[in-house]
């Protein structure tokens, strides 16, 4: 059913490879050459799939304003944008009679969204823990009172201190928010088990589903299921459809009450001097013209998704993460964050640093000598990483202080690599071999740190990017902004 380098269903898809954008592109190294490049950041951002930018123009020459609009292409692109909320509420599961699609820009932008909408009062607590993105912790904490769950030696959540945080608090949780899955360890939280335990506390269960949804199958269940997830955020540009659109499903009852969070055109009903009424929903919470192109984007991705099975994927993914834990681990001087062993709990993101040398210079080499894109750095969950690194309270403490002034140039970090359905031992083993070099210290380049930002540059390194994208606006850009630093 899953090759090394391809996924077929039914025998409609042959090889990924050719599904995807940009998956043949060659990039300019160190040495003056170009190599094929080998696309290992799908945890910050995928590439799209060739089937959503056919949809997307396909459907250009009849895009609209919806909603508003009485001619031909209002009404269809209205059609269009309005079955893309449906085709994202049927992908996880979601009860359509009795939930709402809401679209938005992004994972962020709906969390912010849904704390906003909680309308927490002094008092109410929200449980989190320390795997999270800042985007799933900071728009608690600016809202409510955010407990934070610590993490087992291994980096899972401490779910024993969950349940009892649970019980100590019964009555003033009001929500347990956790990811679906971690963008630094790729581990997964049992969000089915936490779904019982937070109603059994009278609380709801968000799932920060930004790491998962292009990973693993999601289903939210009916709403009188224990397991049931109350509320749910996902964002387009993690699953193919890199045009700019998150969703956030929720109870549609949950939102019916109250104001929006946004307010402007398209919330509303009526408007005289005095008073507002609100329209229905979505469009009550989607103030403002929509992004209609990324709506459709995001529907033909999930559409795309499905076509392949989620459990394809995931049996691909999984088994493509075991073959790089068995090539990477045979690298002595590698060091690993998360579980490398038991993968049945975790998506394919791999965290790793190589002894001696830092995750800025390491993800800098890997990319400028081996023409592969990684990502280094804490990944926006800062607390997650600080203790999987197991730095002290008062070395923080330092490095925050150094960071205020001005110096990043000793940040913690690690280096990521994360995985894509359409990743395959090739690339594993191009990424095995660039850091069979940096352990030996065979690289090439001499590189020269940037205090300011914490980044390594190699001296003499010219990637010509004009070579490569003829934006006009490019050079002009460059120069305002070295005029700017000069
Ligand atoms: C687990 C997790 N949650 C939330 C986000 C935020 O997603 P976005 O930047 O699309 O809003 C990310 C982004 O990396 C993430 O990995």
């Amino acid at each position: 059913m899953v090759t090394d380098q391809s996924v077929r269903t039914s025998g409609v898809w042959t090889d990924l490879r050719n599904e995807i954008v940009g998956c043949d592109l060659r990039v300019p190294v160190l040495d003056g050459s170009e190599r094929p490049y080998v696309f290992l950041d799908n945890a910050a951002s995928t590439p799209a799939f060739r089937q959503v930018l056919d949809a997307v123009q396909e459907f250009l020459p009849w895009y609209s304003g919806v909603h508003r609009g009485t001619g031909f292409k209002s009404l269809l692109a209205t059609e269009v944008f309005d079955a893309a909320h449906d085709a994202v509420g049927r992908f996880v599961g979601a009860d359509l009679d009795s939930n709402t699609v809401i679209f938005a820009k992004n994972t962020t932008e709906c969390i912010n969204k849904l704390s906003n909408r909680f309308r927490f009062k002094p008092g109410n607590l929200v449980i989190t823990t320390m795997l999270e993105h800042h985007s799933n912790d900071l728009p608690w904490r600016k809202n409510a009172t955010v407990l934070h769950v610590g993490i087992t030696p291994d980096g899972h959540p401490d779910l024993k201190q969950m349940r009892r945080l649970l019980e100590e608090n019964m009555g003033r949780v009001k929500l347990v928010a956790v990811n679906g899955a971690s963008n630094i360890t790729g581990i997964c939280s049992p969000i089915h088990d936490i779904a019982i335990w937070a109603h059994m506390a009278g609380a709801k269960i968000f799932v920060d589903a930004a790491q998962l949804a292009a990973h693993r199958r999601i289903d939210m269940l009916p709403d009188d299921d224990p397991r049931h997830i109350d509320f749910l955020a996902l964002s387009a540009h993690k699953m193919y459809a890199p045009f700019g659109t998150g969703a956030l499903v929720g109870p549609t009852a949950f939102f019916e009450q109250g104001d929006p969070d946004m307010v402007g055109g398209g919330v509303v009903d009526v408007v005289t001097l005095e008073t507002a009424v609100w329209n229905k929903l979505p469009h009550k919470e989607e103030a403002g013209s929509p992004n209609v192109v990324g709506g459709v984007a995001l529907a033909e991705a999930v559409t795309m998704l499905q076509s392949i099975g989620m459990e394809n994927i995931a049996a691909h993914e999984t088994a493509l993460l075991d073959y790089a834990y068995r090539r990477l681990k045979a690298i002595p001087g590698l060091v690993f964050y998360g579980p490398t062993e038991d993968l049945s709990d975790k998506v394919g993101v791999i965290a790793f640093n190589v002894e001696g040398v830092p995750h800025g210079l390491t993800a800098a080499i890997i990319g400028t000598e081996g023409a592969i894109g990684v990502r280094n750095g804490c990944f926006c969950a800062h607390p997650y990483v600080k203790e999987l690194l197991h730095v002290s309270p008062d070395d923080d403490r330092v490095l925050a202080a150094e960071v205020i002034a001005g110096n990043k140039s000793r940040m913690p970090g690690l280096v990521r690599a994360s995985l894509g359905c359409y990743n395959n031992e090739a690339d594993i083993d191009t990424l095995a071999e660039m850091l069979q070099r940096i352990v030996r210290r065979e690289f090439k380049g001499a590189y020269v740190q940037d205090k300011a930002t914490g980044t390594y540059r190699a001296e003499g390194f010219a990637p010509g990017f004009e070579r490569y994208f003829s934006f006009v606006g490019l050079a002009a850009g460059r120069e305002r902004r070295h005029s700017e630093a000069s």
